[in-house]
């Protein structure tokens, strides 16, 4: 479930360059990209974290406590979705430098549609497993595994949605199992 180490590398070069400090990671699990970020911010940054999953979230735990970042972790336990509607209700508007977006791919682009409210002009949305798996390059007639083939078709809907988003400039990386990175424009 946790991001490969050279897209973890390729994040934590990213937020370093941009000198991001509050940022968004939506998907924790046992928190490997989550604890990339936060290594990567300064000791005054933030990292809001969102998940449905605790106990993932607790058994990483020590693990950050230990590189001595918890301090920059919000965690907020619950459905992303909600949870990203809250921030805008609680007036975070236009406030994150970067949101790393790794959870349910289906809901990718109600994500999205949120994520343009709470990040910066200029900041970045950076979306997991945009190849899935190099099936979304693959015809229907290809020989797709059964397991890849329901969500190919979230992740080809989501992909012609982003490259029709006048809202950002978008490119897909082909780090880990694809990397969509969204600068608001
Ligand atoms: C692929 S894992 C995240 C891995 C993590 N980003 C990493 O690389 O270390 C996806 C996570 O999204 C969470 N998730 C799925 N649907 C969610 C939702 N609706 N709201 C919040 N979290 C959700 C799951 O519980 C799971 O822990």
């Amino acid at each position: 479930m946790n991001v490969p180490l050279d897209e973890a590398q390729f994040i934590s070069i990213l937020l370093k360059v941009m000198n991001a400090k509050k940022t968004l990671e939506i998907g924790v699990f046992t928190g490997y990209s989550l604890l990339t970020t936060a290594l990567a911010i300064p000791s005054d940054g933030k990292v809001t974290a969102i998940d449905v999953n605790k106990e993932a979230y607790e058994t990483g735990l020590p693990f950050i406590q230990k590189a001595g970042v918890e301090h920059k972790i919000d965690f907020i336990h619950g459905d992303a979705l909600s949870a990203l509607n809250d921030l805008v209700d609680a007036k975070h508007e236009e406030s994150f430098d970067y949101a790393f977006v790794d959870a349910e791919k289906e809901n990718f682009i109600k994500y999205h549609e949120v994520l343009l409210k709470l990040v910066k002009k200029g900041g970045i949305i950076a979306y997991d497993n945009t190849l899935w798996a190099g099936s979304v390059a693959m015809s229907e007639e290809d020989e797709i595994e059964d397991i890849i083939r329901p969500k190919r078709k979230h992740a080809i809907e989501f992909n012609t949605y982003i490259a029709n988003d006048t809202h950002v400039e978008s490119t897909i990386l082909s780090v880990g199992d694809g990397v969509t990175l969204c600068r608001r424009l």
